[in-house]
C-alpha cells in the first residue's frame, strides 16, 4: 500500500515538474523578451485568525462583496461597516469554500455579500469580527466615472510598478482581462498574489476576468480547471443570470461591463453564447449608453504573438457585439499595448468596437516585442511597453481613454482617444434599425 503510495507520488511530482518546465519552455521560446524584473514575494505576517489577501468587487446594484482569506478555519465569514472609522454600525455573514490542489490546501476563503451602500461613500469595514480595519470608496451613481485598465498583471516588480501609477491618480473601478497570479499550479504563488494586490483590490472594486493562466487543469486529477481563480475571485456572475463564474456582466454609472471568457465554450450552441444572446438583449442604451467588453485572448492583434489565438472566439461571437453596438472591446494576453480603430470583420467600420490589448500589466515573461510589419490599417497605435489604461466616461456620450506607460517612476501618456458612444451615433442606430427590419423582412 505504502509502495504504491510513494511510486504515485513520485509519478505524480515528475509529471508536474515537466507540465511546469514545458510551460517555461512555451513562454521562453516564443519571443524575445528583454528584461522582465524580479518576482516579488508577499509572506504571510498576520496571525492565523486575521484576514488576509482581502478584495472587493461589485456585486450587483448597490452592494460590494468583500473576500478575504485566513489560515484559521474557526474565523467567522462575517464583515462589519459603516461610514466612519471604527464605528461598525452594520454587518453582514456571507459564505466560505476552502480547495486542494495536489499536496497544497488553501486558507478558508471568505466572500461575504454587503449593502445596500451609498454611493461615491467611504465605507470602513473589518473581516471576521476583528483585526485590521480597511476602507473602501462606492462608485458613484452619476457620470462621470473613471475605470483603470490592466491585463497580465503578474507578481514582479513591473506589477508593482504600474499598480503604484494605478493608485497615483484616483479612479472608480479597476478592470483586469485576464491573467492574474501567473501561479501556474504553485498555489502558494495564488496567496502571495493576494497579498501584493491587497493595498489596492481592498480599497476599490476589482473585476477581473479568467486568462490561460488561471486554468490549472491537471489531466485526469484536475480535468476542468479553474480551481484556485474560481474560489478566490468569486464574480457577481450569479447575479447577472450567467451560470458560471467564467462570464457574467454588471452595471456601472450608465455603463454596461461584459465579461466574456476566452477559455470556455463559446461556439452558437454554448452556455455563454446563449447568455451573451440575452445579456445584450437585456441592456437598456437609454439606461446604459456605454456597453464595454473585456476578455483575454484578443479577437484584432498584429503582435507576433499569441497570433490567431481568438480568432475562433471572434468568429463566433463578433456579429453580436457588432449588432449590439458595443462601444470598446479590452483584451489581454498579448504583453504589449495595441490600439485598433472602430472594427467589424476584419475591416474599418465606423458601427464597430474600438479593439484595444492591454495586457502590459507587469508579469513575469517579459513584453512580446515584435509586431507584424507592414502594420495593418486598421492598427492605429502599438507599443511593447508596460503599463496601464484610463477610461474616463464624462457624460452619456463622450468619454476619453488614455494609455499610461510605464517610464521608470512615472507613468507617461503615451496614447489617447476621444470616444464617442455608439449609442449616440445616428448613424449606426439608423444602421441597426435597418439591418432589424432586414432581418425581419427575411423571415
Ligand atoms: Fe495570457
Amino acid at each position: 500500500m505504502e509502495m504504491r503510495f510513494s511510486s504515485n507520488l513520485v509519478f505524480y511530482l515528475l509529471v508536474t515538474f515537466f507540465h511546469l518546465q514545458l510551460i517555461q519552455l512555451r513562454a521562453s521560446t516564443e519571443y524575445t523578451r528583454p528584461s522582465p524584473r524580479q518576482l516579488i514575494s508577499r509572506t504571510h505576517n498576520r496571525s492565523d485568525s486575521e484576514p488576509q489577501q482581502v478584495h472587493v468587487s461589485l456585486a450587483g446594484k448597490d452592494y460590494m462583496r468583500v473576500s478575504w482569506i485566513t489560515s484559521d478555519k474557526k474565523v467567522k465569514s462575517i464583515v462589519e461597516y459603516g461610514k466612519s472609522p471604527g464605528k461598525y454600525v452594520s454587518s453582514a455573514t456571507g459564505e466560505s469554500t476552502s480547495y486542494h490542489y495536489f499536496f497544497y490546501n488553501s486558507g478558508k476563503i471568505h466572500h461575504v455579500k454587503i449593502g445596500p451602500l451609498d454611493p461615491s461613500t467611504t465605507y470602513y469595514y473589518r473581516c471576521g469580527g476583528a483585526g485590521t480595519e480597511f476602507s473602501f470608496r462606492t462608485p458613484p451613481s452619476t457620470f462621470p466615472i473613471e475605470f483603470t485598465v490592466a491585463g497580465d498583471l503578474g507578481q514582479t516588480e513591473w506589477t508593482a510598478s504600474t499598480l503604484d501609477h494605478v493608485r497615483a491618480k484616483d479612479y472608480d473601478v479597476f478592470l483586469l482581462p485576464g491573467d492574474l497570479s501567473y501561479a501556474d499550479t504553485q498555489q502558494p504563488l495564488w496567496d502571495s498574489f493576494g497579498r501584493l494586490v491587497e493595498p489596492y483590490a481592498s480599497t476599490r472594486p476589482w473585476m477581473v476576468t479568467e486568462g490561460n493562466h488561471e486554468i490549472e487543469t491537471f489531466p485526469i486529477i484536475y480535468p476542468h480547471g479553474f480551481r484556485a481563480y474560481n474560489a478566490r475571485w468569486l464574480m457577481p456572475y450569479k447575479e447577472s443570470g450567467s451560470k458560471s463564474n467564467l462570464y457574467y456582466s454588471f452595471d456601472v454609472v450608465g455603463t454596461h461591463i461584459i465579461m466574456l471568457g476566452s477559455y470556455t465554450d463559446f461556439d452558437s450552441d454554448s452556455d455563454q453564447y446563449k447568455w451573451l444572446q440575452a445579456d445584450l438583449a437585456n441592456v437598456d442604451r437609454k439606461k446604459t449608453p456605454w456597453v464595454v467588453v473585456l476578455l483575454h485572448a484578443p479577437w484584432y492583434n498584429s503582435n507576433q504573438a499569441h497570433q490567431g489565438e481568438g480568432e475562433s472566439m471572434r468568429q463566433a461571437m463578433e456579429e453580436m457585439l457588432y449588432k449590439a453596438r458595443v462601444d470598446v472591446v479590452f483584451a489581454g494576453h498579448v504583453h504589449a499595448y495595441e490600439r485598433f480603430t472602430r472594427v467589424y470583420d476584419n475591416n474599418a467600420d465606423p458601427c464597430g468596437p474600438v479593439y484595444i490589448t492591454i495586457g502590459d500589466g507587469g508579469n513575469r515573461e517579459g513584453l512580446a516585442m515584435n509586431f507584424e510589419n507592414p502594420s495593418p490599417s486598421i492598427s492605429i497605435y502599438r507599443e511593447p511597453s508596460f503599463g496601464h489604461g484610463r477610461l474616463r466616461l464624462y457624460n452619456n456620450t463622450h468619454g476619453q481613454w488614455s494609455w499610461h506607460r510605464n517610464n521608470e517612476t512615472d507613468a507617461i501618456i503615451a496614447d489617447e482617444l476621444w470616444l464617442e458612444s455608439l449609442s449616440s451615433s445616428t448613424l449606426c442606430n439608423q444602421a441597426a434599425i435597418s439591418s432589424k427590419s432586414h432581418n425581419n423582412d427575411e423571415l
